[in-house]
C-alpha cells in the first residue's frame, strides 16, 4: 500500500489580527501537489496577508502551516527553498535590466555564476523577454514586468509558487499571455497557489477554488462544484415593447417577478437546453408574441460569489 502523498500545502486553524482587527480567522486549506489552487476574494479579503504568511514574510498569530510536510514556523529555511513568490506589487527593480534582475535573484539564491547565467537565459527565452533583456525594466510594459516577476520567482526552481493577483491591471491580451505561462508551469508539475479578484481567472486556471471574504473561507470546491451553489440559470428574453413584455410574463408563470420594464426583458428560470428554448419560443409563437432577442445565462462564479456573500465580487471603484 503506497502512503498518502504529502499535500503541497496544509494550513490548519490559521489566524492573524492587526490590533483588534481580525484579518484572517481560522483558515483551513489543503492544496494537493501538482494542482492549481485559487484564493478568490474582493479587496481587503485577506489574500495578500495569507500569501505573505505562507511565503514566510509575516508570522501568523495562530495555527499551523506545512509546506510539503515541513512546518513553517519550525523550519522556515526549508520552506523558503521550496517556494517562489510573485507579489501583488512586483518585486522587480526598475533601474536594472531584465537580465540584471534575474542574475541578482540567482545571486541571492546562491546558485553560482554558471547556473545563474544558464537559468537567466532560459527564463528570458521562455517568457519572451529576450529582445528586452538588456533594457532597464522602467521601460517595460505592465505585462512584461509581470512576466519578469514570474520568471524571477522561478529562478530557484520552486516546487510551489505563490502568485498574488498576477494579472491585476493588465490588458486582456497580456492577461491571456500570463494565463498561458501559468498553465505551462502547472503542466510541468509545479503546485500553484494564486490569488485573484477575477472570477474568470479562477475559473480558467484553478483545479480548486476557495472563496475568501472578510478573512474567512466561505466556500471551497472545484469551479463546477461552486457553480452548483448558485441559483440556476435562466433564459433572458427581450421584447419590442411593454405590451408584449406583459403578455409574455402572463404566459410564463415561472417568470413572476423576473420582469424588467426598463430593459423590456423577462428572465425565465431554465437550464437552457435546446428543448426548453424551443418550447418557450413555440409557446410565444402560438400567442403571437414576438421575441426580439434571446440569450441563455448559465450561472458563473459571479453568481456564486453573490449567493455566498451577499455582495458582488468586485467593486469597480476599488479596481
Ligand atoms: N500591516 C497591516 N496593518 C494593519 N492592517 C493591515 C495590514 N496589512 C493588511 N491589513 C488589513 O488587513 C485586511 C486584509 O488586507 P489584505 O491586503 O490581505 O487584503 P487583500 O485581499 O490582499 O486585498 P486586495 O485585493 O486589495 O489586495 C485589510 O483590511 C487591510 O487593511
Ligand atoms: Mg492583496
Amino acid at each position: 500500500m503506497s502512503p498518502e502523498p504529502l499535500p503541497a500545502l496544509a494550513v490548519h486553524g490559521l489566524g492573524k489580527s492587526f490590533g483588534t482587527h481580525t484579518v484572517l480567522a481560522d483558515i483551513d486549506l489543503n492544496v494537493a501537489a501538482g494542482t492549481v489552487f485559487s484564493l478568490l476574494g474582493p479587496n481587503g479579503a485577506g489574500k495578500t496577508t495569507l500569501v505573505r504568511i505562507l511565503a514566510t514574510l509575516s508570522k501568523p498569530d495562530r495555527g499551523e502551516v506545512r509546506v510539503f510536510g515541513h512546518d513553517l514556523s519550525a523550519e522556515p529555511d526549508a520552506v523558503r527553498r521550496m517556494i517562489g513568490v510573485t507579489g501583488q506589487y512586483a518585486a522587480v527593480d526598475g533601474v536594472l535590466t531584465g537580465t540584471e534582475n534575474l542574475r541578482l535573484t540567482g545571486r541571492l539564491l546562491h546558485l553560482g555564476a554558471a547556473e545563474t547565467r544558464r537559468r537567466t537565459a532560459a527564463l528570458l527565452e521562455r517568457f519572451d523577454l529576450v529582445d528586452a533583456a538588456d533594457r532597464p525594466v522602467d521601460g517595460y510594459s505592465g505585462g512584461m514586468r509581470r512576466r519578469l516577476d514570474l520568471a524571477m520567482s522561478l529562478m530557484g526552481r520552486p516546487r510551489i509558487v505563490f502568485l498574488d493577483e498576477p494579472t491585476t491591471g493588465l490588458d486582456p491580451r497580456s492577461r491571456r499571455d500570463l494565463w498561458s505561462a501559468i498553465r505551462e508551469l502547472a503542466a510541468e508539475g509545479a503546485t500553484i497557489l494564486l490569488t485573484t479578484q477575477y472570477l474568470e481567472e479562477a475559473d480558467q486556471l484553478a483545479d480548486r477554488i476557495a472563496v475568501l471574504d472578510g478573512g474567512r473561507i466561505v466556500a471551497e470546491g472545484t469551479p463546477e462544484e461552486l457553480k452548483r451553489l448558485a441559483p440556476g440559470g435562466h433564459i433572458r428574453l427581450r421584447f419590442a415593447d411593454r405590451h408584449l413584455l406583459a403578455a409574455a410574463a402572463r404566459a410564463v408563470p415561472t417568470a413572476v417577478g423576473q420582469m424588467d420594464p426598463e430593459q423590456l426583458t423577462l428572465h425565465v428560470p431554465s437550464e437552457g437546453t435546446a428543448a426548453e428554448v424551443k418550447h418557450l419560443l413555440d409557446c410565444f409563437a402560438d400567442l403571437d408574441i414576438g421575441v426580439e432577442q434571446l440569450t441563455v445565462h448559465t450561472p458563473d462564479l459571479d453568481d456564486v460569489f453573490f449567493a455566498l456573500t451577499g455582495h458582488p465580487s468586485r467593486t469597480e471603484s476599488a479596481a
